[in-house]
């Protein structure tokens, strides 16, 4: 907010409320939230406006008509004002909230790949995982986990979908091969956003893409956002073979090590995703690094390995911040005197006012994403600052 008072993004949270109507499909749910007076709000509501300049460039449809029909709700969403409205503010939000996180790309890319590659054999194992082998509510944490790394999940592989269309030669053809792999060869069973959602639905949880927005605390947003700037940005081409290169070769041990940890203590939740990535990200590291950074770096010379290796480390920075934010986030869940276990129902029936631990909080309850409610919401003041909550009154 200004000086005037003049609050741009709450005029941007009434454009999207008035799109979405009253009770809209998840699908059609493009809201954000408005900070009001509470200024410890504001980088939270800029990464959902963020959010949602982002995916009004996907095809969302619901699994069922909604009751006046479809056509009005999908031409509300993708409607010429809204559109407007969250393309005149994307640039700013896009400079204030992703470019100081952009790192430049420093070193030979040759020898970037190999100390890449050695660390990411030789990583410290995973410390969620570590951690939820000790907790107790294992359930709940595993479905805060599921909850907050579904931004970008239940539409796997769509933002990379945008780097793959144009005319650019042999990397190109080899990036929508691994494009094909994860769009699941044409077979919706085999998709890795549909694998994603029967992992949720065997954990109990609304499986549908955007039915969780009010539940995604900062960390997890600014993760999507990072890799949407990535994608949906074509002058960073490079640097997102960078972000290909580090996911799809960090993805091939935390995939396993989640595959390992279900099959122990949930038998018999629904571990494909982890088990199909751990396996297929074997090949598509190898495609990228030998028929996209090689040719790409040997076409373009060394400008062009300083971008791919400033997109593997925005990649690397914002998976690492994401994760160790939901280690601390599940941490601080267990530590606090009055945590009370377990959500039900529609994630999007009750939205409470949201919090950040910066938030002025009296007594009252405080939802905690997919972990469960704080009896006593002072107890959120003690929890990691970009954590969101809300009250659960
Ligand atoms: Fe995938
Ligand atoms: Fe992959």
């Amino acid at each position: 907010m200004n000086a005037i008072g003049h609050d741009p993004l709450a005029d941007l949270a009434a454009v999207l409320a008035k799109a979405a109507g009253l009770a809209p499909s998840a699908a059609f749910d493009g809201r954000i939230d408005v900070a009001g007076d509470d200024s410890s709000l504001g980088a939270f509501v800029k990464q959902q406006a963020l959010m949602r300049a982002y995916q009004a460039r996907y095809v969302v449809l619901p699994e069922d008509p909604p009751a006046g029909g479809v056509l009005g709700p999908l031409r509300r969403y993708h409607g010429e004002a809204r559109l407007r409205a969250l393309g005149d503010l994307r640039p700013g939000l896009e400079a204030e909230l992703i470019a100081p996180l952009a790192p430049v790309g420093e070193g030979e890319i040759g020898a970037y790949v190999e100390t890449m590659l050695a660390e990411i054999r030789g990583a410290a194992p995973n410390g969620f995982i570590g951690f939820l082998a000790e907790a107790d509510h294992r359930d709940d944490h595993y479905r805060n986990f599921l909850v907050q790394s579904s931004p970008d999940l239940l539409a796997e592989a769509s933002a990379s979908a945008l780097g793959v269309i144009g005319e650019y030669g042999e990397p190109q053809s080899a990036l929508f091969r691994i494009l094909i792999d994860e769009f699941g060869y044409g077979v919706p069973a085999k998709k890795h956003s549909v694998l994603y959602r029967a992992t949720m639905r065997s954990f109990g949880l609304d499986d549908a893409y955007n039915a969780w927005w009010p539940w995604f605390d900062a960390a997890a947003l600014a993760l999507h956002n990072a890799i949407h700037w990535l994608f949906q940005n074509p002058r960073n081409v490079f640097r997102q073979v960078g972000f290909l290169l580090h996911a799809e070769t960090a993805y091939q041990r935390s995939t396993l090590a989640h595959h390992r940890y279900l099959r122990q203590f949930h038998p018999d939740a629904d571990a494909r995703y982890f088990s199909e990535h751990a396996h297929i990200d074997l090949h598509h590291t190898r495609m990228v690094i030998d028929e996209a950074v090689t040719p790409l770096v040997a076409r373009f010379g060394a400008e062009a390995g300083g971008e791919i290796i400033a997109g593997a480390e925005l990649t690397k920075a914002a998976f690492a911040r994401a994760g160790d934010h939901l280690l601390d986030v599940s941490r601080a869940f267990a530590a606090a005197p009055s945590a009370a276990f377990g959500v039900e129902g529609d994630p999007r029936a009750r939205l409470g006012r949201p919090v950040t631990p910066a938030s002025p909080l009296d007594g009252a309850p405080v939802r905690v994403g997919a972990l469960g409610v704080l009896r006593d919401g002072r107890d959120f003041a003690g929890f990691p600052p970009d954590a969101i909550g809300r009250v659960w009154a």
